[in-house]
């Protein structure tokens, strides 16, 4: 019997583990099986690994092959272990040189063809390869460039199962050269377009935007139809700070896992917004699919935005499943192979129209809605996800007055002001879990200001008299610290404190 090993990454979310595979030939009944707890995609992979040794017209070793991936309590999903399954079996056949193949990872997908087919989340399986220490990695060609951005990599790249044979010393065979697999990114990275200079009026909501991108709170914006709204919710990642660098790597291997990524630009430094449709399922916001889940759109807006333009359409079980990330900063994917954890801290903007006719603004002269019908519509965001939106904000319409105005302030002037007023508020929150205001707890928050803050007896008084609620209370504290941060005060003043309360018109004070 011969022995063929080499090594291949398993990956769980995010997190990749080194698999060592390990081909066996018997001189008994030919066959080819693997062990290992392979899912259907892994089975799969015995078809294609065969079907593509043969059209390199390299010779199939007519034995009894088990090719044996383990540790096998590892969920083992998707195609990447083609090509890692591939070599196994040639080594052991003595078609390539087994010498130190043990220590290289092989990543990548077969075709039919024997061409290599790039696979998602490169980045975070290379990244994992380079951690245990085996840092010489083979990869299908269309993924060299994502996988070089790991730091310590010896990336070799191939187009054909015939290359990577010749790369380890074996007869390539006559096969001649084939193009080269073009990526097949389906997106990349959405980033989200326009200026805040060319959003006319809306003093109030450019305001709340500004504060929002300060303290990192949720917003709501509501208001009648073609008053800016989505415009705004746009430009709100223009006016956020880049990434710091270990943010921008757990950003791109969410990206690479859920095959939006490009690495032409290296690494993704700014945030990414994401805006699904109302129509989305579950599975699109959470994430999911067959074989190596796919991260949806909740975990993509990861250290970015997710938007939900028309919020209330949104179906219920969509915003439902938006509460464990909004609490946890994670998704988590029950699978039968295991489950898969996906980072998804994101900032929440909600665009919702008044009623279901759009007019109810103002006085509500032109909305035709029943007050029934009006009370549901934006009831269908339910309490438990509004209770998280520090900010929420009607948009009115931009009078004639409005339109003739002045141009905005650009993004850029604001995100300097952005800047600032976050690096206020992580000093004074140094020593904490957090570093935007909108994640300190409440209850932090009162007992660290209460005999520091002079406006805390406003806050106290209003909620004795029952004026506020506890919540609203909380809200109020944490708007008015980022209000202060954006002034440059090292504590709210009264005035702080009187514009939290304008900008959490929140219904469910
Ligand atoms: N405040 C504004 N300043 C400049 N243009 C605006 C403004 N509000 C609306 N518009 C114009 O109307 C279009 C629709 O705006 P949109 O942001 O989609 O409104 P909403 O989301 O509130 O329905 C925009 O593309 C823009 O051309
Ligand atoms: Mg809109
Ligand atoms: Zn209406």
């Amino acid at each position: 019997m011969s022995l063929g090993t080499t090594a291949a990454v398993a990956l769980v979310g995010l997190t990749g583990h080194v698999v060592e595979v390990q081909a066996q030939l018997a001189y008994s009944v030919p066959g080819f099986s693997l062990v290992g707890l392979p899912d259907t995609a892994l089975s799969e992979s015995r078809d294609r690994v065969r079907a593509a040794v043969l059209s390199s017209r390299i010779d199939w070793p007519n034995r009894k092959i088990t090719v044996n991936l383990s540790p096998a309590s590892l969920p083992k999903q998707g195609s990447a272990f083609d090509l890692a399954v591939a070599v196994a079996v040639l080594a052991g056949a003595g078609q390539v040189r087994a010498a130190g193949l043990d220590r290289v990872v092989h990543i990548g997908e077969l075709g039919l063809d024997g061409r290599l087919q790039p696979v998602r989340g490169v980045l975070p399986m290379v990244a994992a390869a380079v951690a245990a220490g085996r840092t010489d990695v083979v990869v299908p060609t269309a993924d060299v460039a994502e996988a070089s951005l790991v730091p310590g990599a010896r990336v070799r790249g191939a187009t054909t199962l015939a290359q990577v044979v010749a790369l380890h010393g074996g007869d390539p065979g006559t096969l001649p050269d084939v193009d080269p697999v073009r990526p097949a990114r389906v997106t990349s990275v959405r980033r989200a377009p326009g200026d805040l200079a060319d959003v006319l009026g809306q003093e109030l909501p450019r305001t709340a935007l500004e504060i929002a991108a300060a303290g990192g709170h949720h917003l709501l914006l509501t208001g009648p139809p073609g008053t800016g709204k989505t415009m705004l919710a746009a430009r709100l990642p223009g006016i956020l700070p880049d990434l710091t660098e270990a943010e921008a790597v757990e950003v791109t291997a969410v990206h690479s896992v859920a095959g939006t990524f490009d690495p032409g630009g290296g690494l993704l430094t700014r945030p990414p917004y994401e805006d699904p449709h109302h129509t989305a399922t579950p599975a699109a916001v959470v994430g999911g699919g067959s074989g190596q889940p796919r991260p949806g759109a909740a975990s993509r807006a990861h250290r970015g935005i997710l938007f939900l333009d028309e919020a209330p359409e949104f179906g219920s079980r969509v915003l439902e499943t938006l509460r464990q990330p909004l609490e946890h900063g994670e998704l988590v994917i029950h699978r039968s192979g295991g489950t898969a954890r996906f980072p998804a801290r994101f900032q929440l903007v909600l665009a919702a129209n008044p009623c279901p006719c759009g007019m109810a603004t103002g006085k509500g002269l032109e909305c035709t809605c029943t007050p029934m019908a009006r009370r549901r519509y934006l009831g269908r965001l339910s309490g438990p996800l509004l209770d998280r939106v520090d900010l929420q904000v009607e948009v009115a319409p931009v009078g004639r007055a409005g339109m003739r105005g002045e141009p905005g302030e650009p993004s850029a002037v604001v995100a300097a002001r952005v800047a600032a007023a976050r690096a206020a508020a992580r000093a004074r929150l140094a020593g904490t879990p957090w570093t935007v205001n909108a994640e300190v707890p409440g209850t932090w928050l009162r007992e660290r200001l209460r005999g520091r803050w002079s406006v805390m007896r406003d806050v106290d008084r209003a909620l004795d008299t029952g004026a506020i609620s506890l919540r609203g209370a909380d809200r109020v504290l944490r708007l008015a610290s980022t209000i202060a941060d954006l002034a440059g005060r090292d504590e709210p003043t009264a005035g702080d404190v009187g514009q939290a309360l304008v900008l959490r018109t929140g219904r469910a004070a």
